[in-house]
C-alpha cells in the first residue's frame, strides 16, 4: 500500500517518474521539440494561462507543488529529477491527452490552443529547483 500525504492510494503508476506517455509511442513523443524559442514573452504568456484560462493553478497551485486530492498527487513542478525526466514532447501529449488513471484533465484543445500548451510548458520549467 502506498500512502501519499497521508492517505491511502491506489496506484495508477508505481513512480511519479515513470512515463505517462503509452511505451509504443514514447519514443517518438519524446522526440517532438516546441516549434517556439524559449523567452521571457513566452514564459509571461504561459504563466498568465497556468494563472488564468488554463486552470492549472487550481491543482497545481501557486508555487508549483500541488494541492492535495485522492489518487495521483498533481505533480510537483519543483523537484528538478522530475523536469530532467520529462522532454517537452511528454509534457505536450500530457496537455493533449490528460494523464489516463488520474485526475489530469486534457487542456490542449479544450480551453486553450497548443501554443498556449507550449507557452505553459515553458512556464512550468521556471518551477524547477525553486
Ligand atoms: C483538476 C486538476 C488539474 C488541473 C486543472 C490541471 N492538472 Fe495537471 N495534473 C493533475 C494531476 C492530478 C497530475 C498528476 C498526474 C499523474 O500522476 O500522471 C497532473 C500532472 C501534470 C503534469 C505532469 C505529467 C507528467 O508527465 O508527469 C503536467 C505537465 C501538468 N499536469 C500540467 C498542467 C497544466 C499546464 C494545466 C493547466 C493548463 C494543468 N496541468 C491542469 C491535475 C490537474
Amino acid at each position: 500500500m502506498v500512502f501519499l500525504l497521508g492517505q491511502p492510494v491506489r496506484a495508477f503508476h508505481p513512480s511519479v517518474y515513470t512515463p505517462r506517455v503509452p511505451p509504443d509511442q514514447l519514443e517518438e513523443i519524446q522526440e517532438i521539440e516546441s516549434p517556439f524559442e524559449t523567452t521571457p514573452e513566452r514564459i509571461e504568456a504561459g504563466r498568465q494561462v497556468f494563472f488564468g484560462k488554463g486552470l492549472c493553478v487550481t491543482c497545481h497551485s501557486k508555487n508549483g507543488k500541488g494541492v492535495r486530492m485522492p489518487g495521483h498527487a498533481p505533480r510537483n513542478f519543483t523537484d528538478a529529477q522530475w523536469q530532467d525526466a520529462r522532454t517537452d514532447g511528454e509534457l505536450m501529449w500530457i496537455l493533449k491527452n490528460g494523464s489516463p488513471g488520474t485526475g489530469m484533465p486534457k487542456r490542449v484543445g479544450q480551453g486553450i490552443t497548443e501554443e498556449e500548451g507550449w507557452n505553459v510548458i515553458q512556464f512550468i520549467r521556471t518551477f524547477r529547483g525553486q
